[in-house]
């Protein structure tokens, strides 16, 4: 572990704008930067850095965060990833925190295996380039289907002379330990008999996201019907083929430009994609598809195109993988090949915008193609066919947004000709027996509560959500100042008549913030607000003025990047050009007793309202009837006094 002294330095000392303006063209804009989004393809920047807050925002994805976040969204670093980058780029030493004897051992295997999986892979590709065998066996293969030098060089293919020795003879020349040669498993050591396990095969070398050399695959040359046509690494420390998409590491920024990712079965099947222009495109290498590799994936998009080969298995595999994917809440599109193709042999045989254009048009929506393909089995048997609505249900099923299950629902009816209803209670029987595992008779009435009222309550949340964001972003922008407020009191005049008396009075943001909502004891519904709100009601309880730098490098990253998200937006009207008049942030100043008490009491009111609805709802089956009528009719003149309130801030 990277120590906290350390990660302190490394955020004192980087510059952001310095760190990003090695990937981005940023131009000075008033007291920020801005640029074209790295993320989309766009023609007016909406990427902005502030070199004062350190943070950016890009406002065409909503992207946006401190140094860290930038070089984890946009290198799709881990967090100690970007930690040694950033230590290594401003010459920082990097202190671990103490290891145990046995961590420093396992550390140092990995990192030994590690090593020689990448001598391998130059020591292959060396061969497959120089050596005479080499080149007249495996690299003319590669030039018979088809790769370029360009692509060969760029997946670092490889080959290993069809000699038992050959290899690991050079390794261990090179000071290379038979240890790590044999936990790599590209060395397979028999008694006191050594020998190559990919001889005479050529490799790809398998890499993981950052792009390091994990394993390889090696594929037989020969036609020999014993013999496996792939050989793959064996599973190790470092290689764990159930958690690695093949070709990840090329993929990764073109998948997350895309927003989009084409999952392939086949070494080939990526690498000729590539050379044909589409680079968003990984291979589950053959094997099942693996919540794992689909969280691999949801890293840096939510949408999977699945590719397969025309044929039944393909088929059939495919649908097992789509499940899954939907399982793990992406969305999921499918494109068949025509018979006989597969990715690999259609790249080749179309041209860049052929291949684009075939992706388009044949890309169905997985609802559209799972009915497409049951029906044809199903035709006119009513039988079937409601085994058939059962199947596509099974799949809705899966998908853990309910808002999102409800629109699937609807284009499933709509397609098949049902109505929403009936699979409306066909989902809540599957849902119930997956969650409870027992049959529920009176699902249908069930499911439709259910769906109302989780349906309301998301709108409802959001409104939440929307008036908490609003109350931090003023906590953190004008918490601390100090400024004039005034209030409204009922006072009894001589005449016995109640009015309502002005009150000025000054007082610090954040404090009168606090009171007002302690006053109602609100609890933050959205978490992040909540942990931020918090430790504002520490800090001031400490005396301490609010710390901007403390939430912007917060070590929980949800909230570092919420704060900055609150920041920016404050910022964007300087990507226009009202910077120059600067009247916006005049007038913001001059109001900000109305923003905090427009927040305060809106947020009141919503919760009121909620309630209210809350009670009313249970009412006519309620037993203390009385006191909850008594209870709305409290809730309702507090309701009014707050709406009175509201509209007296001017
Ligand atoms: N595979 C494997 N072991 C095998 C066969 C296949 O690991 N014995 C994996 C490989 O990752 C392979 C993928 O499954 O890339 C798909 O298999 P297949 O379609 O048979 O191979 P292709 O990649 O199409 O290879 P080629 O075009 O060279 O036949
Ligand atoms: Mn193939």
């Amino acid at each position: 572990m990277i120590n906290k002294t350390t990660i302190n330095e490394v955020f004192e000392t980087a510059r952001l704008e310095e760190v990003i303006g090695e990937f981005v063209h940023l131009k000075k804009a008033g007291s920020n930067f801005k640029g074209l989004s790295p993320f989309v393809d766009e023609k007016t920047p909406s990427f902005m850095v502030s070199p004062v807050k350190q943070i950016w925002k890009d406002f065409s994805t909503g992207k946006g965060g401190n140094v860290i976040s930038f070089l984890m969204e946009h290198e799709h670093y881990s967090y100690p990833e970007a930690i040694r980058y950033l230590a290594k780029k401003y010459n920082i030493e990097i202190e671990e925190t103490e290891q145990t004897d046995e961590q420093k051992e396992q550390a140092s295997a990995r990192e030994s295996m590690y090593l020689v999986s990448e001598y391998a892979k130059d020591y292959f590709h060396d061969i497959l380039l120089n050596n005479a065998k080499g080149k007249a066996i495996g690299l003319s293969y590669f030039k018979e289907r088809g790769f370029t030098n360009e692509t060969i060089k760029k997946f670092s293919l490889g080959y290993a002379l069809d000699e038992w020795t050959a290899f690991t003879n050079e390794a261990l020349k090179n000071k290379y330990n038979i240890e790590f040669l044999e936990k790599t498993g590209l060395t397979i050591v028999k008694d006191t008999k050594q020998f190559d396990r990919f001889k005479g095969r050529v490799l790809f070398p398998i890499q993981s996201m950052s792009g390091r050399v994990l394993g390889f695959g090696g594929r037989i040359l020969k036609t020999d019907k014993k013999a496996a046509k792939y050989l793959n690494s064996p599973e190790s420390e470092i290689y764990h083929k159930s958690k690695i998409l093949y070709g990840i590491y090329h993929a990764k920024q073109a998948i997350a430009k895309e927003d989009n990712c084409y999952l392939v079965e086949g070494y080939t099947d990526v690498i000729s994609f590539n050379q044909n222009g589409i680079e968003n495109t990984v291979a589950s290498s053959g094997t099942a598809l693996t919540a794992d590799q689909i969280r691999l994936v949801s890293r840096l998009t939510n949408n999977i195109t699945v590719l397969f080969d025309g044929d039944a298995a393909g088929i059939r595999a495919s649908i097992r993988g789509i499940d899954l994917i939907l399982e793990q809440g992406l969305n999921v599109k499918v494109v068949a090949f025509p018979d006989g193709e597969d990715p690999d042999s259609f790249a080749k045989s179309v041209s860049n915008e052929e291949l684009k254009s075939y992706l388009n048009d044949n890309s169905q929506d997985f609802i559209q193609f799972k009915v497409s393909l049951l029906l044809k089995d199903a035709k006119n048997d009513p039988v079937k066919k409601a085994g058939l609505i059962r199947e596509i249900v099974q799949s809705i099923a899966k998908i853990p947004n309910a808002i999102q299950r409800e629109v699937y629902v609807q284009e499933c009816a709509s397609i098949m000709q049902i109505s929403e209803k009936v699979l409306f209670g066909e989902l809540a029987q599957v849902r119930n027996k997956n969650e409870r595992g027992s049959d529920d008779k009176n699902y249908q009435k069930k499911l439709e509560v259910v769906k109302q009222s989780e349906v309301s309550k998301t709108i409802k949340i959001n409104q939440l959500n929307i008036l908490e964001r609003h109350i931090i972003e003023i906590l953190l922008l004008y918490g601390n100042k100090e400024t004039e407020f005034t209030d409204f009191i009922e006072e009894e005049n001589e005449k016995g008549e109640f009015i309502h008396v002005k009150h000025k009075f000054t007082n610090v943001v954040s404090k009168e913030i606090y009171l007002h909502l302690q006053d109602d004891e609100i609890e933050f519904t959205n978490d992040t607000f909540k942990v931020i709100y918090y430790e504002i009601v520490h800090q001031l309880n400490q005396d301490e003025n609010i710390s901007l730098d403390k939430f912007i490098n917060h070590e929980n990253p949800n909230i570092s990047m919420a704060v900055s998200d609150l920041l920016m937006n404050d910022e964007r009207y300087l990507l226009s050009d009202w910077e120059s008049k600067n009247i916006y942030v005049k007038t913001k100043e001059k109001t900000i007793p109305k923003l905090v008490m427009d927040a305060v009491f809106n947020l009141r009111r919503v919760l009121i309202e909620q309630n209210i609805a809350e009670i009313t709802k249970q009412i006519a089956d309620s037993k203390n009837r009385k006191e909850d009528l008594e209870l709305v009719k409290n809730y309702t003149s507090l309701k009014k006094l707050i709406y009175d309130k509201l509209a007296r801030v001017v």
